[in-house]
């Protein structure tokens, strides 16, 4: 299997069941290497069971997904970690005191796994180790517009700015494949539309596919090249948001009651300032 680069997925008659529920019911999508792929649908569709599936975290059923063409029906999800795929994100909530700086250092040491004993002895090669992970670090504090916030301890950072701490997080794991479930939930309505770009800039910097699971509509038509509707655990409409949005299926579905929202959201205003987040609180 190609080790490096954008990973190929392919989901065929998807088939997963919790006792008699068929949460996803025999679905087939595709995401061709270095795409972003939206998946859209009512609450109780069946995308996070999908991306779950994906990752290993439950069983499918019957069906077959396929990266890079290899079946991975008896992976496991450390094997599908392995193989560069990363599901949804880390929270940096979960280290309130540390800086920003230092939650990226932990991230990229859990990829790399140097021994604390040999950096404390400073073999060459622990010192090289310890200064790539610094510049690794270096890189996605200013691709993220995270300077000013390098220092702040992670608590002090609002929910935005927090998300995007575990956004440039999702570059240190080096996704080839990289599964995001409802990344902008529980954040502003102005802060959902600065992600944006900055989903597009995490999807350039870490050179990845993109399986996105998102109830913000407007922003899943702006970044997905092609959007897949769910409904009871089946797919009913896919293609390019274009397709999608004149789909009577989908708009039946689901879209009808964001249809308006669509209308309203207007065009979308890239940040001046290479995007650097705000700290509004
Ligand atoms: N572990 C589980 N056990 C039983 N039922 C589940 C489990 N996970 C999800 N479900 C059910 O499967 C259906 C799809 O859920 P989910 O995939 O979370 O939907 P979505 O992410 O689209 O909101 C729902 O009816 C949900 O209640
Ligand atoms: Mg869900």
């Amino acid at each position: 299997m190609d080790a490096t680069g954008p990973a190929r997925l392919e989901i065929e008659d998807l088939l997963v069941a919790f006792g008699g529920l068929r949460a996803v019911d025999g679905i087939s999508l595709g995401a061709e290497p270095g795409t972003i792929v939206g998946l859209i649908g009512p609450n109780g569709s069946g995308k996070t069971t999908t991306l779950d599936a994906v990752s290993g975290n439950v069983g499918a059923t019957a069906g077959s997904i396929r990266v890079d063409g290899e079946e991975l029906t008896d992976y496991l999800p450390e094997e599908r970690m392995a193989i560069g795929m990363v599901r949804s994100f880390q929270d940096c909530r979960l280290f309130p005191e540390l800086s920003v700086e230092d939650v990226l250092m932990i991230c990229e040491d859990a990829r790399r796994a140097v021994g604390v004993v040999s950096s404390t002895i400073q073999m060459p090669w622990a010192r090289r180790a310890e200064r790539n992970k610094r510049q690794a670090v270096d890189a996605v504090i200013s691709s993220f517009g995270l300077t000013r916030f390098r220092h702040h301890r992670t608590a002090e950072l609002s929910t935005g700015t927090r998300r995007v701490v575990d956004l440039a997080s999702i570059v240190l794991a080096r996704p080839r494949l990289l599964l995001l479930d409802e990344p902008t939930a529980g954040i502003a309505q102005r802060e959902a539309e600065a992600f944006i770009p900055l989903l597009r800039r995490l999807h350039q910097v870490a050179d990845c596919t993109i399986l996105l699971v998102e109830h913000d509509v407007p922003l899943v038509f702006e970044l997905c090249s092609k959007v897949v509707v769910m409904e009871t655990g089946t797919v009913v409409s896919s293609g390019t948001p274009d397709q999608v949005s004149r789909d009577p299926r989908a708009l039946a579905a689901y879209l009808g009651a964001s249809a308006e929202a669509l209308a309203v959201s207007g065009p979308v205003v890239e940040p001046d300032r290479g995007g650097e987040p705000t700290d509004g609180g």
